[in-house]
């Protein structure tokens, strides 16, 4: 069995699809395992993305992530790292697959409706980031 975090980003909660895309993990053997709505800070996504510091991009994710409220979870079950990275889609929704999350609820490649942990060590990385071990159940 294994945990993963997934946030659902500013723009899918902003077109009220939480519900929708939390049936996506559940109608696919993940559990929700703990799960929040907040609102991070500037500081809050700098350190969540400070493996992409360096990147072009950077600014503009942190002030993506920080538009608005996020849903963080935590989802469990077999290959959860995989199976999330699956329903996600590809980072770009204009490459992912027909039926998953992104090619159904994302606009473009910085608005892209989810984030999923893109290995088990990062998983873990991230679940402390965001959970502390009550709030995991
Ligand atoms: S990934 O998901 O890590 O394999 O993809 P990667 O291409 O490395 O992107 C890392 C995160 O940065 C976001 N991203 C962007 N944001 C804004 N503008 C541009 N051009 C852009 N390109 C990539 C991408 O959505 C990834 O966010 P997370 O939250 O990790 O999915």
């Amino acid at each position: 069995m294994e945990s993963t975090l997934s946030i659902i980003k500013p723009d899918a909660v902003a077109k009220n699809v939480i519900g929708k895309i939390v049936d996506r993990f559940e109608s696919n053997g993940l559990r929700i395992a703990a799960m929040k709505k907040v609102q991070l800070s500037q500081a809050d996504a700098e350190a969540f993305y400070a493996v992409h510091a360096s990147r072009p991009f950077f600014g503009d994710l942190v002030k993506f992530m920080i538009s608005g409220p996020v849903v963080v979870m935590v989802l469990e079950g077999e290959n959860a790292v995989l199976k999330n990275r699956d329903l996600m889609g590809a980072t770009n929704p204009r490459e992912a697959a027909k039926g998953t999350i992104r090619a159904d609820f994302a606009d473009s490649i910085d608005a892209n409706a989810v984030h999923g942990s893109d290995s088990l060590e990062n998983a873990k990385i991230e679940i402390d980031f965001f959970f502390a071990r009550r709030e995991i159940n």
